[in-house]
């Protein structure tokens, strides 16, 4: 069939060559052929016209080398590796009172180090996702994490609010390492019975944009269980990268993702699987052990599809948070 095609093809070409050959004198048709040979493919002399008479096109031309120019540079970078996956720089931001809120490097690489097992889904846990949801389960996000430097602070903060202090100077805190180029994650001492909380992208390269984490439940070694297994950073790091909690804050609520079932609320603790919930008549098994739940970290081990994509479409290029594949 291919090479039946292709026959009729040059058949045709054969055909117009000859009806060249026929009207013009040799002179005119050896430049003609010359020039045919030369340039037997006018793209870029239609183009030249439309950008010519179109602005629009022509700015439409200028973004796109723009973009194509971007993408090379984070390539160029290491931002954006080979397989397209994108390794977002990280600034931890560190707040301590005690020694041992100074939490040390090779605790930190932990951290980091979970981060990029939940997010490439290398996580140990990863064969407890029920066979129900290995169709949804997001698999590798293409979203890795790269520490640059740690800065350490001392400070006589006790415990800490949720408004944003930690993360100015001026208010006793750490300022931001440009904020629209690396996730700025601050670690401090306690804050109450919050565990974490995190920027989403609306706010990105603003002053007070990344993630906040209480030393406790930061990293692996000596952290505090239930929270002890660094999932706290991936819940956090699902927020900045534009994941809501599962059951969208409110009784049956939206979370934005097609392949997370409705629940009614949040679940804690470890549940048992399957957990059943009704939404609008609805009896559905619920995504429990999703990383953006409640539940303790040894019971989360999974991102679905629906929020892998909705990640990807923030460290796109064009995305909201594209500055973090770019200095
Ligand atoms: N409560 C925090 C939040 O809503 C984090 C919850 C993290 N859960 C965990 N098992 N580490 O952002
Ligand atoms: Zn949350
Ligand atoms: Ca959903």
């Amino acid at each position: 069939m291919k090479k039946l095609l292709f026959g009729v093809i040059a058949l045709g070409m054969l055909a117009a060559c000859n009806t060249t050959e026929e009207t013009a004198n040799l002179t005119e048709d050896n430049a003609r052929t010359a020039t045919a040979s030369r340039k037997s493919c006018p793209s870029e002399e239609i183009r030249a016209e439309l950008l010519k008479n179109d602005a629009k096109a022509r700015a439409r031309f200028a973004a796109i080398e723009a973009g194509t120019e971007k993408f090379i540079q984070a390539k160029k970078l290491g931002r954006v590796l080979a397989d397209g996956t994108v390794e977002i720089p990280v600034v931890v931001n560190l707040l301590y009172r005690t020694t041992a809120e100074n939490l040390s490097d090779a605790r930190i690489a932990e951290q980091i180090a979970v981060l990029n097992k939940d997010f490439g889904a290398t996580n140990s846990d990863v064969n407890k996702i029920p066979a129900e949801f290995a169709s949804v389960a997001a698999g590798d996000t293409k979203v890795r994490f790269r520490l640059v430097k740690t800065v350490r602070k001392a400070t006589s903060v006790r415990s800490w609010r949720t408004n944003d202090a930690m993360k100015k100077a001026s208010t006793g805190g750490i300022d931001a390492t440009s904020p629209a180029s690396y996730l700025n994650i601050w670690v401090v001492g306690s804050m109450g019975g919050v565990l974490g909380y995190a920027t989403f992208p609306e706010s990105a390269g603003q002053w007070n944009d990344g993630v906040v984490l209480a030393s406790k439940y930061t990293g692996v070694t000596g952290a505090t269980a239930p929270y002890n297994l660094g999932r706290t950073a991936t819940h956090e790091v699902g927020h900045y990268l534009n994941l809501r909690h599962i059951w969208g804050d409110a009784t049956c609520g939206n979370d934005f993702v097609a392949d997370t079932p409705t629940q009614t609320g949040s679940n804690s603790g470890s549940p048992t699987y399957p957990l059943y919930n009704t939404c609008g008549g609805v009896q559905r098994s619920v995504m429990f052990m999703n990383y953006m739940d409640y539940v303790d970290d040894s019971a989360m081990y999974m991102f679905s599809a629906g929020q892998r994509d909705r990640m990807q479409a923030v460290v796109a290029a064009g995305g909201a948070r594209a500055g973090l594949r770019n200095l």
